[in-house]
């Protein structure tokens, strides 16, 4: 079968053996060793726009930019197909779905039998993290997908300088991934192949390997990111004694030059790239925050307790509907140019357009399924989960430090979810063990149909749920040691942007004010404010929030901070759930607090849910 030159570089004689079986077994038409460069990312494109994948868009409009839009039956993750074979199911835990890794292997092995046929095979080295760091993993890819290999190059570090640091016996992490759609000879291509009924989403965690099939679309294809940084690397985390997180990184500069990092965990669909790039409100003069990750963060301890964090990450893999020039200004300029676009709407003029983008829904646009949109249909024009990806060096507030080997100093945790009642705005854990409890217990709203009932209350630890490749509850016990570990663990905080009045109306505006809440959190890491206590932690007094330009009583500012007894007694009841699921492993301590919570809310002034202002 045709090879291009595979590369000088490579010398690991496992990853040679595992190449060409492979290929042996996939029967592509070729194999195509990456080399990562603009040149090849650049044929790549073109060679996916020949085929009708890729559309160009306007180059004034939107330099070196692509769209395309997937079949109906790929759009998302799939969290049903996702599997954690753990060589012992009760490693798997309870939250995630488990197969024997035998009889998952005899099923994957019949799939993959001539599953590239028509197709070329690319190999794909990857740095996840700053080449060379001691904290970076390297993975490889193989897969038959032109799509993924564009994307790859976008969202790792994709280069032959990977071979180089692998060498003879380094480790790596094998990503297999087919999109389940050979060709038979003569037989013509579709513009987004994959297997509309056939999908696996497959981790190995003992072998550190993870196996794909059946669709091309995001975290399902892009093996590197939610696959590789978080389901096998939280399971290689703790074995080693550090955090694989579903969280964002970024950096807050005072007007004095201050700067402090913080990592913050929110379920998918929160804003999390938006507070990521948040720039402050024009009145906080002299704030500044910076972006280092907007997804994951991979965290270490050094020898003096110091958590060094890094965004293992390359690039963005955003939600474009929704973000616009009010609620992400940074996204929009990042954006601008070298973007691949997936399930958004083309313009007459070919530039793209999604709900929230414009308040007018521009004349002429191609929908999501690649049709003239009918503007009266009450459809999206735009797919719900539609995605931009693009280089993380474009955003405009990118961190100085966002590709620091040594990672950068996180001085706090903030853990949030979408809850329109009980969770305050912000609120600050007692302590490293009432935190983690905190944010083993938060939720979120659903606001898509596909998790369950909408407006239901989705319990999602850490923002881990789908992407924690091991038993819930050990991860808990993982982030319990991790702490006792740390003579000064961060401080823990809870937030909710999302709290409603008894009308439905947000209380708080969000975007750029969450700076407001942002500043109080420096402010307590660094000790320069007192708080109020509650029954369910430290919360901010109205006079230590900066007001400047927003107007907002005191009065709102109780309702958005209110500690309800009946409701929170609720919410403590329902944690039960959760635990009932995992009460095998789970820590002993979460009783003991749950307890105590419950039972400082019966000693509350039912008013304002707080104690007098010390
Ligand atoms: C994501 C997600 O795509 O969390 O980042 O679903
Ligand atoms: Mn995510």
């Amino acid at each position: 079968m045709p090879t291009t030159q595979r590369p000088a570089q490579v010398v690991h004689e496992e990853l040679i053996a595992w190449v060409k079986q492979t290929a042996d077994y996939c029967q592509p038409n070729a194999v195509y060793w990456c080399d990562g460069s603009e040149e090849e990312y650049n044929e790549i494109c073109q060679k996916l726009v020949d085929k009708g994948t890729f559309i160009r868009l306007n180059p004034e409009k939107r330099p070196n930019s692509y769209a395309c839009f997937s079949d109906p039956s790929d759009v998302a993750r799939v969290e049903d197909r996702t599997f954690i074979c753990s060589l012992r199911k009760e490693d798997a835990g309870p939250t995630n779905n488990w197969v024997n890794p035998k009889e998952m292997k005899a099923t994957l092995q019949a799939l993959f039998k001539g599953c590239m046929k028509g197709r070329n095979m690319y190999v794909i080295p990857f740095s996840m993290g700053p080449l060379g760091s001691k904290y970076s993993r390297i993975g490889v890819q193989i897969t038959d997908s032109e799509y993924v290999v564009v994307n790859m190059r976008i969202m790792t570090r994709m280069t032959l300088q990977v071979w180089d640091i692998l060498g003879k016996d380094g480790e790596f992490i094998k990503c297999l991934h087919s999109v389940g759609a050979p060709l038979a000879e003569g037989q013509e291509d579709v513009k987004w192949p994959c297997n509309p009924n056939v999908k696996y989403i497959v981790h190995f965690p003992e072998e550190r390997a993870i196996v794909s099939y059946g669709s091309g679309y995001g975290g399902n294809a892009l093996l590197g990111k939610k696959c590789l940084a978080l389901r096998i690397a939280s399971a290689i985390a703790r074995e080693e004694g550090w955090l694989a997180e579903h969280m964002l990184i970024m950096g807050v500069k005072s007007p004095d030059g201050e700067k402090t990092y913080v990592a913050a965990a929110f379920p998918s669909a929160c804003g999390k790239t938006n507070f990521a790039m948040l720039v402050p409100p024009k009145e906080m003069e002299g704030w500044q925050v910076t972006t280092v990750g907007d997804d994951i963060a991979w965290i270490y301890p050094d020898e003096q307790g110091k958590l060094h964090a890094i965004n293992p990450e390359a690039g963005y893999f955003g939600v474009a509907p929704g973000t616009n020039c009010k609620t992400n200004p940074n996204a929009m300029a990042t954006i601008a140019k070298n973007t691949i676009f997936t399930n958004v709407a083309i313009t007459p003029d070919g530039d793209v357009w999604w709900e929230g983008l414009t308040q007018e829904v521009p004349d002429g646009l191609i929908d999501w399924t690649g049709n003239p949109y009918d503007k009266n249909s009450g459809k999206p024009a735009a797919h719900p989960n539609a995605r931009f990806t693009v280089p993380a060096s474009q955003c405009p507030s990118i961190d100085e430090d966002w590709e620091n080997p040594d990672g950068v100093i996180i001085s706090a945790f903030i853990f949030g979810g979408r809850r329109s009642t009980t969770v305050p705005l912000v609120y600050q854990a007692f302590n490293w063990n009432f935190g983690v409890y905190l944010a083993s217990t938060m939720g979120s709203e659903m606001t898509a149909a596909a998790f369950g009932e909408i407006g239901k209350v989705r319990r999602d630890p850490f923002a881990m749920l789908p992407f924690c490749g091991y038993h819930m509850a050990d991860y808990f016990n993982h982030w319990l040691q991790f702490g006792r570990n740390l003579e000064y663990p961060p401080r823990i905080f809870g937030v909710n942007w999302f709290r409603k009045d008894e009308n439905g109306n947000f209380l708080w505006k969000g975007f750029s004010d969450n700076m407001r809440v942002l500043k109080w959190i420096i402010d307590r890491i660094r000790g320069r404010v007192v708080a109020r206590e509650s029954s369910i932690g430290w919360m901010p007094r109205y006079e230590d929030i900066d007001w400047r330009g927003y107007e907002f009583s005191r009065e709102d500012f109780y309702k958005i901070i209110r500690v309800d007894s009946e409701a929170w007694k609720a919410e403590l009841l329902a944690h039960e759930e959760l635990f009932e699921k995992m009460y095998d492993k789970l820590p002993k301590e979460y009783i003991a607090m749950r307890e105590l919570l419950l039972s400082a809310l019966w000693r509350l002034p039912a008013k304002t849910g707080l104690a007098s202002e010390r």
